[in-house]
C-alpha cells in the first residue's frame, strides 16, 4: 500500500468495525449468504493489513454476536468453518507481521475445533507489540456486563471488595480484555444507524462513521476516509470545547 497522508490526529488508537451487509452483498449476486462471509473475510484481511500500515494500534472486529445463533443452522456452521480455517489460513502472515490476535466473547461455547485455533493464534502472539487484532466472537456487549457483575458479586461474596467500593474501574478491570483501550471510532457498514450489542461499555465516547456500503465491498480507501472523517471531529466526552 502507498504511505498514505493522514494528519496524526487523524489515526485512532482503537477501531472497532460492525463489518454488516455479507448476507445482502450475496443476495444482490443471487449467491448463498454464507458466499457473502467469505468475501468479508477477504476484506477483512486487507483491513486488518490496511488499519496496521495507517498506524493503528487497536482493531476490533465483530465477527458473531450472541444473537447471531439464531440464524439458520447452516449458516451458522457455514461461519463456524469458515473462522477456523481463517485463522489456520491467516495464522502465519499474522505471525511475520507481529500482529497480536485476541478473542473476546463466551468463548467456551463455541465449537472445540475453532476453540483450539483461537487458543493457537492467541498463544503464538500474545508477546507480539504491533497492532493488536481483537475478534468478537459469540460477543453480546450485555453478556460482557453480565460477566463483569457476576465476578464482582464473587469477588463481594468472597470478601475481596465491599460493595462500596464497586465503582467503574471496578467494572472495567472484569471485561473481558481490560487492558484494551475504549474504541475511539467505531465504523458500520451497510447502513444501520445502531450498536446491536458491540462494546457496550466500551463505546459510550466512540465517534461513529456509517457507511451504506456492504462489508464485502469495504476497501482500505474508505477506511482512510473514515479515518480522514475522525480527524476532523471535536471529541468532547461530555465536556464542553470552546
Ligand atoms: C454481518 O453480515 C456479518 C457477520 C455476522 C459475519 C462477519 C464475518 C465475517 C466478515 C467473516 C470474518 C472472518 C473471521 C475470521 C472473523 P450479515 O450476515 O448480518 O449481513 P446482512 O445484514 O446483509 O444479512
Amino acid at each position: 500500500m502507498t504511505q498514505p497522508s493522514l494528519s496524526p490526529n487523524s489515526v485512532p488508537t482503537h477501531v472497532a468495525v460492525i463489518m454488516d451487509g455479507n448476507g445482502r452483498w450475496a443476495r444482490s449476486r443471487g449467491l448463498e449468504r454464507i458466499e457473502g462471509h467469505w468475501q468479508g473475510y477477504r476484506t477483512l484481511k486487507r483491513i486488518v493489513y490496511a488499519a496496521d500500515d495507517l498506524g493503528v494500534r487497536y482493531l476490533t472486529v465483530y465477527g458473531f454476536s450472541s444473537e447471531n445463533w439464531r440464524r439458520p443452522e447452516g449458516e451458522v456452521s457455514g461461519l463456524m468453518s469458515l473462522m477456523a480455517a481463517a485463522m489456520r489460513a491467516e495464522i502465519e502472515e499474522l505471525v511475520q507481521n507481529g500482529i497480536r490476535v485476541r478473542v473476546i466473547g463466551r468463548i467456551p461455547d463455541l465449537p472445540p475445533d475453532l476453540q483450539r485455533e483461537f487458543e493457537i493464534a492467541m498463544e503464538r502472539t500474545r508477546h507480539y507489540t504491533g497492532m493488536t487484532f481483537s475478534l468478537a466472537i459469540n460477543y453480546g456487549g450485555r453478556a460482557e456486563i453480565t460477566d463483569a457483575v457476576r465476578r464482582i458479586a464473587e469477588a463481594v461474596r468472597d470478601g475481596q471488595i465491599d460493595v462500596g467500593d464497586i465503582n467503574e474501574a471496578e467494572i472495567a478491570r472484569r471485561l473481558y480484555a481490560p487492558d484494551i483501550p475504549d474504541p475511539d471510532l467505531l465504523i458500520r457498514t451497510a447502513g444501520e444507524l445502531r450498536l446491536s450489542n458491540f462494546l457496550l461499555w466500551q463505546s459510550a465516547y466512540a465517534e461513529m462513521w456509517v457507511t451504506p456500503v456492504f462489508w464485502p465491498d469495504f476497501t482500505p480507501e474508505l477506511l482512510m476516509e473514515a479515518l480522514e472523517a475522525f480527524g476532523k471531529r471535536t471529541r468532547r466526552f461530555g465536556a464542553v470545547v470552546e
